[in-house]
Order: structure tokens, then sequence, then C-alpha cells
């Protein structure tokens, strides 16, 4: 049996959204940008991708800039978000992903913002008394703080987080690159400036992704170039991720609420297995508590154990398992998760993410909850 459960880090994708992409291979090659019919047609499936893109997260077109993915989103939220409004102080935490950590930390080397990060505690919980000392004593401010944590899966309060945002003018960004397309985004109704996903997350084309920029918080591009994007972002269109990704949207709000019971149910039946049948086991940040935490994500710490310490994915992957140790570009390893180390964790218990989709069953749960049994009863 071989088990997929690294769907924070990329998902299969869906058929009908492969099916969606092919004519745009095969049949409709022209270049969005040439006025003649075979571009035409193309800048028209664009356009069509653009409104239901917005239509479903209840944004207006002129707000939806496609790029390549979550990292260039964020890149341009940031990077422009920053230079447009005058912004002179950015607020994160320490568990964000890199895309934001890595680009905010850059921009303060440089001098351009002052940066500081929130504290977080040893759940991964930030203080919004904190942040809004912070915002108190410091105009200019841009806050970036994650949608859902894609390591240990804790929730932001958005709204929370964004009414003081409003409250004191900063700018605020969110990388929701994890809750896209899994949880519902009312975007002219919720307090946010700026907004990120990438479709290999729900299904769709790796390699494709949105920006989400309200209007009245318009920025400078981040990629120079030729007028794409309504001047946002020169280059050719990656024509196939954009159909793409807006056909993956479009089948992830079809049935949101019955794809979000079905992966509860796997989630809940992984926590009560484990506590079964691996004693001492314990759950890294919220990801065990349902309703603070994103339903993908299950983040496990496992006992101390000679065997598997540093070699459990490695054996994991052995017994025809995927998992990961945090995001993806730390896969292969548990040591190096910066989520992990600002959370204290214990390095001599060696931890795993579980991430699922609507494409596993409780059968393969119960495979993988035997295959740790096993490895950790090896030592008994
Ligand atoms: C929270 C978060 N932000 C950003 C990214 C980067 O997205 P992409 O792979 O589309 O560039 C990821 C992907 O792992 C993520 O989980």
């Amino acid at each position: 049996m071989k088990v997929y459960f690294d769907n924070a880090a990329t998902t299969a994708m869906d058929d009908r959204v492969i099916e969606s992409m092919l004519p745009f291979m095969r049949s409709h090659y022209g270049n969005p940008s040439s006025v003649h019919s075979h571009g035409r047609e193309v800048r028209s499936a664009i356009e069509k991708s653009r409104k239901k893109v917005a239509e479903l997260l209840n944004a207006s077109p002129s707000e939806i800039f496609f790029t390549s993915g979550g990292t260039e989103a964020d890149n341009t939220a940031l990077v422009c978000g920053i230079e447009s409004h005058g912004i002179t102080h950015a607020i994160t935490s320490p568990i964000e992903h890199h895309a934001v950590l890595h680009t905010l930390e850059v921009l303060a080397k440089k001098g351009v913002v002052k940066l500081s990060l929130l504290d977080v505690n040893d759940k991964g919980e930030i203080e919004l008394s904190q942040l809004e000392e912070l915002l108190e004593t410091n105009p200019k401010t841009l806050v970036s703080l994650m949608h859902a944590n894609n390591e240990i899966g804790n929730l932001n309060d958005l709204e929370r987080i964004g009414g003081l945002t409003k409250e004191y003018g900063a700018f605020f960004h969110s990388d929701t690159v994890q809750t896209v397309g899994h949880f519902v985004h009312d975007l002219k109704n919720l307090p946010v400036d700026a907004i990120v996903a990438g479709g290999h997350k729900f299904h769709g084309p790796k390699g494709s992704g949105f920006l989400f920029v309200r209007k009245d918080k318009k920025i400078h591009p981040f990629i120079h170039g030729g007028a794409q994007e309504r001047n946002m972002r020169g280059g050719t269109e990656n024509v196939i991720g954009i159909i793409g990704i807006a056909k993956a949207l479009e089948l992830a709000y079809e049935d949101m609420a019955g794809h979000r019971t079905q992966i509860e149910r796997i989630k809940k039946h992984f926590i009560e297995k484990l506590y079964q049948e691996i004693p001492g086991v314990e759950f890294n940040g919220l990801s065990e508590d349902l309703a603070n935490s994103l339903y993908t994500v299950l983040n496990v710490s496992l006992p101390p154990s000679d065997s598997n310490r540093g070699m459990l994915l490695f054996n994991l992957d052995l017994e025809g398992i995927s998992a990961s140790g945090g995001s993806a570009c730390s896969s292969g390893a548990t040591v190096g998760s910066h989520v992990l180390r600002a959370l204290n964790h214990n390095p001599e218990r060696d931890s795993v993410r579980f991430s699922f989709s609507r494409f596993n069953t409780v059968e393969e749960v119960d495979f993988a909850v035997g295959k740790l049994k096993e490895l950790y009863t090896v030592e008994a």
C-alpha cells in the first residue's frame, strides 16, 4: 500500500482540472497579448478565470492578479506593499512560512523596514495585546500574519487581527496559502488588504497562484516588463496554470463543507488511533484541537526512540507512507524546522506532519498508525 499524507506540501491534481487545461495546450495556444483571434480567445479565457476566482472570494476581478504561486504573491505583497505605502516597520511572527519571513528579513537587512517579531508560546500562539502595543507605537506599519500555519496547523483570527490593523491604519497581509480552497474567504467583508494562494494546495497545478490586493491599497508591480495583469506583472501569462487554478477553486467551493467533514473524520480518527496505539504520543501546536487548527494538518510528536531518531520520515517512506517534517523545502528531514524550534520542541522527540486531502481514506490512517506502532514497538 502506498499512502500520500503530504497534502500541505502539494496535492494531486483533480482530473477535471487537467481536462480543463488540455485545450489550452492543444489548440488554444495563442499569446493572450496578441490582438488576433488566436490571442483574443485565450485573453477571454484568462479574464473568465479571473472573474470566477473573484466571484468565489467575493472580490472584484480588478483585485486579483495571477502569479507563479504563493511565494511570488507573498513577495509581491510584502516588497511592493511596503514600497508603495511608505511603510517603515513590519510585524510578523517567527513561525511564518519562509516566503514571508525571509522576504521581510531581507527588507530589514537592507534598512527598508524595522522588523518586529511577535512572541509565540509553546503551542505557537501569539498575543494580540503585544500586536496592539507595537501598532500603537509605530505608525506606517505592515502586519503579515498567516491564516493557517503550514506545519502545525494553528489558525489565526483574521477578523480580530484585521480589526486591530484597521484601527491603527496598518497594511494587513495574510499568507492564506494553506486555507484558500479549504475555507471560505469573503473578501468584501474580511478586514485584510492582501491575501495569496497557490493552486497546487487545492488540487490545481503547481506554478499557479494569485494575489488579492484591495482596491484602495494599490501597489506597484514586482515583476517589470509587458503590460500583462494590468501592468502589475510583466511576462506572458501561465495560461494553463490560470485556467487550472480557477477550475480547482471552483471545484473546491462546489462541496467545501462535504470535503471538510470527510477530512475532519480522517484527522479525528488519526488522533484517536495514535492515542490508542502509541503511548506517550503528543501533538505539536494546536493541531490536535479540531476547532482551532487547519483540518488538513496533524503534527505528531513521538516519544524518544533510538531506532527512529532523525530517521522517522525515512522509515515511514520505506513502508510506503509519504509525510513530511515541516514545510516542503525541509521534507525528508525532521531537523531544522524553524517552527518547531520557535515552540521549544524537545529535539529528542521526532515530529512528523501528516496532511490530508479529500482523496485520503480512514483505511490509510489505520495502515499508517499500524506501521508507526511497529516502528515504535521494535525497541520496547
Ligand atoms: C503557508 C505557505 N506559504 C507559502 C507557500 C509557498 O507557496 P508556493 O509553493 O505556491 O510558492 C507555502 C507552500 O508550502 C505555504 O505552505
